[in-house]
């Protein structure tokens, strides 16, 4: 099943531009940018290198998350918001590899992540993958254009790997998280991954104000105590909040140095949840840079 979805981000296609998903795409190795996100990309790991294992640290998050919550979980039906450019193992080939009638909702703010989304994440014929147009600002307007394909009345995950950082405090990403959360069944779950500067603070920073001065919108960093604050009183499944290479490492898994975090929370079966958090060895203070 294939859809088309509405039109809700506005934001039009211009290559002149840097742009999120297409920065992200040079520090994967793929072929989907042009110049001026070839030069933010590079402007940004001239001062943090680590930036380039960052990003692949994530998409191996996104394949243990995936195959976790379809493997161990039994989830069969995912929202992924911030889909990005299509990279190796999507979410849905993790998710229909395990489970083929998985159904999957792609969205996304950046008209051509949905265009290559349609042309190239295409489903098995059990399953279903669908895609919106949309912005994380309106989640409640994601959530209705999800359930044309996803059945909110039964557990489902949503996925926001790599895209609440592109929300700035006043903008409230942890406003947005209670809303998503607060239209799953019990027994569903919420993924995220999340730039900080904990690890890095003077090197992460200058990334940032690179990426900001390059890319428009800008990009946050926060810290522990901040990513887990986006989770507001949701269940942590364990390990909690932590380094997104260490999240469920697989064993023999190379842990890249990353400057993320990765958490799984879960909608509970019922209330009187708490929460699992694991602190970083350092904490640092806020290492917000935003344009
Ligand atoms: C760094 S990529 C992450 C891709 C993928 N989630 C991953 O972790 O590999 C961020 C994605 O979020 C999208 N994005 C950024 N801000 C957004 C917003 N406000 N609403 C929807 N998508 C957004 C970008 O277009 C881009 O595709």
């Amino acid at each position: 099943m294939t859809t088309r979805g509405t039109d809700q981000a506005g934001s039009g296609f211009d290559p002149a531009v840097a742009h999120p998903a297409r920065v992200y795409n040079v520090w994967l190795g793929g072929k989907d940018h042009y110049a001026p996100d070839r030069e933010a990309a590079q402007r940004v790991a001239e001062c943090r290198p680590q930036v380039v294992a960052g990003a692949r640290a994530n998409r191996q998050f996104l394949g243990r998350v995936v195959r976790y919550l379809a493997g161990n979980r039994g989830i069969s039906q995912f929202l992924d918001i911030g889909t990005g450019l299509p990279a190796p193992d999507n979410t849905h080939q993790v998710a229909q590899s395990l489970n083929p009638a998985a159904r999957i909702v792609y969205a996304d703010n950046d008209p051509l992540v949905m265009t290559h989304a349609r042309a190239l994440l295409t489903s098995t014929a059990d399953g279903a993958c669908d895609y919106l147009d949309a912005d994380l600002h309106g989640p409640a307007a994601i959530l209705t254009g999800a359930a044309r394909a996803l059945d909110f009345a039964r557990p489902a995950a949503v996925l926001l790997l790599a895209v609440l950082h592109f929300l700035p405090a006043a903008d409230d990403p942890a406003g947005v998280v209670a809303t998503l959360a607060a239209g799953l069944a019990p027994g569903s779950f919420l993924a995220i991954s999340h730039l900080t500067s904990d690890f890095a603070p003077a090197d992460v920073a200058s990334g940032v104000t690179a990426y900001n001065e390059a890319v428009p919108g800008g990009i946050t960093a926060r810290t522990h105590a901040q990513v887990t604050a986006l989770l507001g009183g949701l269940s942590l499944i364990p390990p909690g909040v932590v380094p997104v290479s260490e999240w469920r490492a697989d064993p023999g898994q190379v842990r890249q140095p990353a400057d993320l975090y990765a958490a799984l929370a879960g909608i509970p079966r019922h209330h009187g949840v708490t929460a699992t958090c694991r602190a970083p060895a350092a904490r640092r203070p806020e290492g917000t840079v935003h344009a």
